[in-house]
């Protein structure tokens, strides 16, 4: 089986914190040590200037981010790590992509529409008032990062799956009209990450001001340790560890058997004092070594810059082919080309390797897919799967043979599909 491709990036605006960590570098990392994935990770740097208008702060963000990575210890020989905005095909391909993209599906996106909500609530006049077109067509640059490199899995938080599912939208529009080039992606939402709680038991995030940055100095940690929240029972009185965001970050940060440890001693009363040493120390025991390397990398942008303008090159290796692919479907070509044959008048060329004419047939398969997407809808959303896909087996059959030769043999390739996919239902 080919590889899958899992795919992330992270706005350069801010200081990497423990639930970035948890809830997004730390599964990739892991990802990316498993022989079964190809990863691409990167810092969205183009992301950052639609709500960040401070150039000090996308550019330390920008450095803090690739340390980060590095000093968690990401192995870039077997992941591409690259700076979004050294690889041009990327903008190149958002402008095709945004020639693809209904302004009716920009108009749904959540992040568009929060700002028009607030706009109309301060009792605006004009509902779009502070609203960027970068802001507006954000979701169709990330379905340009995440399509450039045809990724099937896209790790996010759940605020990002509308955004996966525009990527989707967008790709299919451009494989229907033009050729069927790009892969269309999957969100993948780790449900307990999305539950790392800040300093006040709110979902820890940079909008609600309550994070602990990941690099923070030992003392800094100590103090933001202290400032956690957490209710009013006394020494003795016993715990509830599932409701403390005490015991949350700690059992994210520990083993199992401490973890089960200190549920134990929530219940038999643990002061909260005490609880709050405990994290502050797992903590610190576990980032003391990558913050110190942090720290020197931090001190040594060049050796992290060598890493990025490297990765740059390994990405575009597969991006600067692949936008040419792009461009020459969309009609956008040197004016010598020839487009090649349809396959009937030319003898099978023997220059095609295997996997180009796997990648080929992966693509014809995938559009078929996509057409037959409704139907496959109704076998798995039946009681009786097998009763339903002898029916919708039966409907295809009868449309192929009413069918022109030309149409038919389209439909025939559907009905081919359809039958191989629902073979695990009969
Ligand atoms: N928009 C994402 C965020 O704010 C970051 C991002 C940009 C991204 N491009 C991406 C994430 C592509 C996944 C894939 O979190």
């Amino acid at each position: 089986m080919s590889k899958k491709t899992v795919l992330t990036g992270i706005t350069t605006t801010g200081t990497p914190h423990i639930g970035n960590y948890l809830g997004a570098i730390k599964p990739a990392i892991q990802a990316s040590e498993d022989a079964r994935y190809n990863s691409f990770f990167f810092l969205a740097d183009y992301h950052a200037l639609i709500k960040c208008h401070d150039p000090a702060r996308v550019a330390r963000s920008s450095q803090e981010i690739a340390a980060t990575w590095l000093a968690l210890g990401l192995d870039t020989d077997k992941a591409t790590f690259y700076r979004q905005t050294d690889i041009p095909e990327i903008t190149e391909l958002t402008w095709l992509l945004t020639c693809m993209t209904s302004k009716g599906l920009m108009n749904r996106s959540h992040a568009y529409k929060a700002s028009v909500d607030a706009n109309r609530e301060a009792g605006k006049d004009d509902v779009d008032d502070g609203v960027t077109m970068g802001l507006f067509g954000y979701p169709i640059l990330m379905a340009a990062d995440i399509l450039m490199f045809n990724a099937d899995i896209i790790p996010v938080g759940k605020d990002q799956i509308q955004h996966i599912e525009m990527a989707r939208d967008i790709a299919g529009r451009f494989n229907h009209t033009y050729e069927p080039l790009f892969t269309l992606p999957n969100a993948q939402v780790d449900e307990s990450s999305q539950l790392i709680p800040g300093l006040d038991g709110r979902k820890m995030s940079k909008s609600y001001d309550n994070t602990i940055p990941l690099f923070c100095s030992t003392d800094e940690l100590r103090k933001l340790v202290s400032q956690i929240v957490t209710d009013t029972r006394g020494p003795g009185e016993p715990k509830d560890p599932e409701g403390s965001t005490l015991f949350q970050l700690y059992s994210s940060f520990a083993s199992p058997e401490q973890a089960t440890d200190m549920r134990q001693r929530y219940f038999e009363g643990i002061a909260w004092s005490e609880a709050k040493s405990a994290l502050f120390e797992c903590l610190d025991n576990q980032l003391s070594e990558p913050r110190a390397r942090y720290n020197e990398l931090m001190s040594d942008l060049g050796t992290v810059e060598d890493v990025l303008q490297k990765g740059g090159v390994k990405a575009r290796e597969k991006s600067a082919p692949f936008m040419d692919n792009v461009r020459i479907a969309a009609g956008i070509r040197p004016l010598t080309y020839v487009p090649a044959k349809p396959q009937a008048d030319v003898p099978a060329k023997k220059e095609k390797s295997v996997e180009e004419l796997a990648r080929v047939e992966q693509g014809r398969r995938r559009a078929i897919m996509m057409q037959l997407k409704p139907l496959f809808e109704r076998v798995t959303a039946a009681d009786d799967k097998a009763e339903m896909a002898k029916q919708v087996l039966a409907e295809k059959s009868a449309e192929v043979e009413q069918l022109k030769k030309k149409q038919k043999q389209k439909a025939q390739n559907e009905l081919d599909v359809l039958a191989e996919e629902l073979a695990q239902y009969l």
